[in-house]
């Protein structure tokens, strides 16, 4: 069985997608860091963020390697893993979301997400799984919430890590993020006309993932002979 979950920042669709390929014991493919571990590199650089392209992309791809794994997905950075927490940073994650705008790498990625993944069954998270990855997965589901909760969640992260955050900063730094994925002229970031939206504004993460596992679970019976 295939799964796409996509959704914007804050979704919590990491913690269900994540829960899917556990339960499932099925690979897990966060798309998310290959466009942060192409941020993280070209932050290193001199230029940073400045007209990024892809003549600025490509020599990078070689040092990537990305490996989905059963509830985790493995990044390598010049054959060495790379921590989690130098890739989940807000600064990577804006890099990340200007990576998102060049259209080549975006060609680029998805086709070796597909040669990655194959025939394989898999949870394969990101913004545009559903619509571009695999437009032909079993199961689609959409993730969303109200961007002040899903700000507030930042928040809360941050605070829970001792680093003092101010929401109203936070909540503007969502709503660049999501207008710039969804303005992209290229590719720009929707939910697939096909998917089961799970709204999670009010509910907590265990729940989300009851209500993903459950329609999980109903396509499994209907496939059962
Ligand atoms: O999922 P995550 O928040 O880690 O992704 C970081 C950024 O990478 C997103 O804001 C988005 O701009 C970009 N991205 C994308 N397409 C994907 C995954 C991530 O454009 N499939």
């Amino acid at each position: 069985m295939k799964i796409t979950v996509d959704g914007p920042a804050g979704s919590g669709k990491s913690y269900i997608a994540k829960g899917i390929s556990l339960e499932l014991g099925i690979p897990y493919l966060e798309t998310g860091l290959a466009y942060r571990a192409v941020g993280f590199l070209l932050l290193k650089q001199e230029e940073g963020l400045e007209e990024v392209s892809w003549e600025r992309i490509q020599p990078l791809l070689s040092r990537i390697e990305i490996l989905p794994d059963i509830g985790k997905t493995r990044i390598f950075i010049d054959g060495l893993e790379v921590k989690e927490e130098l890739l989940r940073s807000e600064e990577v994650g804006r890099a990340a979301s200007v990576v998102g705008t060049v259209p080549q790498f975006r060609e680029y990625i998805n086709e070796l997400f597909r040669r990655l993944i194959g025939n394989r069954q898999a949870v394969v998270e990101g913004r545009d799984a559903g619509t571009h990855i695999f437009p032909e997965a079993d199961i689609k589901l959409f993730i969303t919430a109200s961007p002040e909760e899903r700000a507030r969640r930042r928040w809360k992260q941050l605070m829970d890590q001792g680093i003092e955050a101010d929401m109203k900063e936070i909540l503007e730094k969502i709503l660049e993020r999501d207008k710039r994925d969804r303005e992209r002229e290229k590719y720009p970031f929707r939910p697939a006309e096909d998917a089961i939206v799970i709204d999670t504004t009010n509910i907590g993460p265990e729940e989300s993932l009851e209500m993903a596992l459950s329609v999980v679970r109903k396509a499994e019976d209907g496939k059962a002979p």
